[in-house]
């Protein structure tokens, strides 16, 4: 017994680290995807890794039930479409609450810890179009939580992206808004402050490296000081915590010093560019994950670090490919659940897999590769490329995983991908002859050949793989790019990508 005891003891101090350091850390699920997981099955993935926070990027019914009856804490998302109707109706707004909050709230139900009002809605790519509805939307949201009487515990706040403030010198003390919304952001600061809510940012170091010809690539990771920037003797290490610290000099100046920060999107895509490799990924997170978990802070919020919410847990294959071929690969898991590279979330550096998905019921282990023998393979060209305008084949660019295998490499990968995504149709692998189906999996290290996941019963409106081979994949995505695609356009924050000339 006591040594039963001692053992519980043992095991639950060896636990301890894990769950201290995940609770700060929360994931981004997104779910722009033709063959999406079961969420039931997502949210045992969520368990099974100590993922205690989660954000969504709408409110989808059979989601929020998956999460019913958990402790995991939900920030809710409402897409940009929605903003006008609620800054302009105060029913639309009641309805809102109505349908997607108190029904799901209470015993047994969702812990909803906060709404995200719109999602990036002041990208300067959007030419304004949110300027003038995402606060007065706020206000109404909060205005129906007051009043169905859950104001007080789930808070009201809107996920921006870093495009918001920007730095005339570059340095991070000099940071302030953008002139063209500093009022609206002054008013918005003031009533975050006012409703103890939180300021929710998105940071994406990839992207300073993506966009930036010349960006000094270790300054992205936390791991090497070779790139260490001076702000009048301050020293900042990485992009990530120059970014942070750029905001708290906006929020000094826009008299709200001490409203709290979380990171609403940090990650790093795994294919379709050259900077998104698995090492890449595997690289950064460490040393996120390592930064979590010595709670450093930044030089001007020291010894706290913001929650942050990485983006993103699973793959999603139909989200517009508009801001880089890479759009489909941010998953720390691939779409079906399976880890992608080592990772331990306590932040102690260790060799750890996660946890992937459990019971995921797969089509057939069949795959539809390239037929050699067939006779008119000089078409086979033209049938690439029809497959990829029909499928996604981001894994075959340059620097992608599949890339700079040859034609009949090229050719297997993008019927693969064609005829998995029609839920291996017969008529899928065909191609004039020109390919044929294969038991063996042709998968190797580097370049996957997947199999899609069947549809899980559901009763909701969860998207529908696409069974007409005209749909392009990518015209599904459009409805959906006010989520987490086109939020990345204008990722460019000048101050902070520009710091490698001071
Ligand atoms: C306001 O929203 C409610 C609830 O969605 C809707 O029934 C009503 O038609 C809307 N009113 C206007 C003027 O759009
Ligand atoms: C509830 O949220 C869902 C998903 O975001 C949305 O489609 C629906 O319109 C919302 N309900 C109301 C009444 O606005
Ligand atoms: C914003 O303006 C640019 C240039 O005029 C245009 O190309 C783009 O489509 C506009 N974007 C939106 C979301 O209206
Ligand atoms: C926002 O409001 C301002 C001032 O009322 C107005 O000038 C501007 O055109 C509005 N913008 C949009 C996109 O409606
Ligand atoms: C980077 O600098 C920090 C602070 O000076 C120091 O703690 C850390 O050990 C340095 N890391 C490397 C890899 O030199
Ligand atoms: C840090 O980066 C510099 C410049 O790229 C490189 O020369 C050096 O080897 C790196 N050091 C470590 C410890 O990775
Ligand atoms: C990490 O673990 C995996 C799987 O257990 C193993 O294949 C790999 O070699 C390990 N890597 C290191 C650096 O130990
Ligand atoms: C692929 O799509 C492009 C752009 O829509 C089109 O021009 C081309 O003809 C298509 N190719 C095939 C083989 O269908
Ligand atoms: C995977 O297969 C391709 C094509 O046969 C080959 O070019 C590549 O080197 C293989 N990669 C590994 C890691 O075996
Ligand atoms: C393979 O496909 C990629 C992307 O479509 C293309 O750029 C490359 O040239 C192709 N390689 C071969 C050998 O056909």
């Amino acid at each position: 017994m006591a040594r039963a005891m001692a053992l519980l003891w043992a095991s639950a101090l060896i636990l301890v680290p894990a769950i201290v350091v995940a609770q700060d850390i929360g994931v981004n699920w997104g779910t722009i995807a033709s063959h999406p997981l079961d969420p039931k099955i997502v949210v045992n993935m969520f368990k099974d890794n100590g993922i205690k926070k989660v954000k969504l990027f709408d409110a989808a019914s059979n989601t929020l039930k998956a999460l019913a009856g958990t402790d995991i804490e939900v920030m809710v998302g409402i897409p940009n479409l929605h903003l006008q109707n609620l800054a302009e109706n105060y029913s639309y707004a009641q309805a809102w609450v109505k349908e997607n909050i108190t029904a799901h709230v209470g015993k047994e139900g969702v812990n909803i810890k906060y709404v995200a009002v719109g999602n990036e809605p002041f990208l300067a790519s959007y030419n304004g179009t949110y300027t003038n509805s995402t606060f007065p939307a706020m206000k109404n949201i909060l205005k129906a939580l007051n009043e169905a009487g859950v104001g007080k515990d789930i808070k009201v706040s809107t996920p921006l992206n870093g495009d918001v403030y920007m730095t005339p010198t570059y340095k991070p003390s000099d940071g302030i808004f953008r002139g063209d919304i500093a009022d609206i952001m002054g008013q918005i600061c003031e009533f975050l402050q006012e409703n103890d809510a939180p300021f929710v940012i998105n940071i994406y170091p990839f992207f300073n490296l993506y966009q930036n010809p010349g960006f000094p690539k270790e300054y992205a990771f936390f791991d090497n000081n070779s790139s260490d920037f001076d702000d009048d003797g301050v020293k900042y290490h990485n992009v990530f915590d120059a970014n942070i610290d750029t905001l708290v000099a906006a929020l000094q100046k826009a008299k709200t010093p001490d409203l709290p920060i979380i990171v609403g999107e940090v990650g790093w895509p795994t294919d379709g560019n050259i900077y998104a490799t698995k090492q890449n990924a595997k690289r950064f997170y460490d040393g996120l994950l390592k930064k979590m978990a010595s709670n450093d802070g930044t030089p001007l919020r020291p010894k706290k670090n913001p929650d942050v919410y990485m983006f993103c847990w699973l793959d999603e294959d139909l989200k517009s490919i508009d801001p880089g071929l890479f759009e489909r690969h941010w998953g720390i898991f691939s779409f079906d659940g399976q880890p992608k590279f080592p990772m331990d979330l306590s932040g102690e550096g260790q060799n750890k897999s996660l946890v992937g998905a459990k019971d995921v019921p797969y089509f057939e282990k069949q795959w539809c590769v390239h037929n050699k023998d067939a006779p008119n393979q000089e078409d086979l060209a033209v049938k690439i490329e029809w497959a990829c305008n029909n499928t996604d084949c981001t894994t075959l660019v340059p620097g992608a995983s599949c890339s700079d295998m040859g034609l009949d490499m090229n050719a297997s990968v993008a019927f693969n991908m064609y005829y998995q995504m029609q839920n291996q149709a017969e008529a899928a692998c065909d191609f004039q002859g020109l390919a044929k189906l294969v038991k063996q999996d042709p998968s190797n290290e580097t370049c996957q050949f997947p199999i899609m996941i069947k549809q899980f019963e559901s009763t909701s409106s969860a998207p529908e793989p696409s069974g007409s081979s005209s749909d392009s994949p990518g015209s599904d995505s459009s409805t959906h790019s006010l989520s987490p695609s086109l939020q990345h356009l204008l990722q460019i924050v000048v101050g902070i990508c520009i710091f490698w000339f001071a």
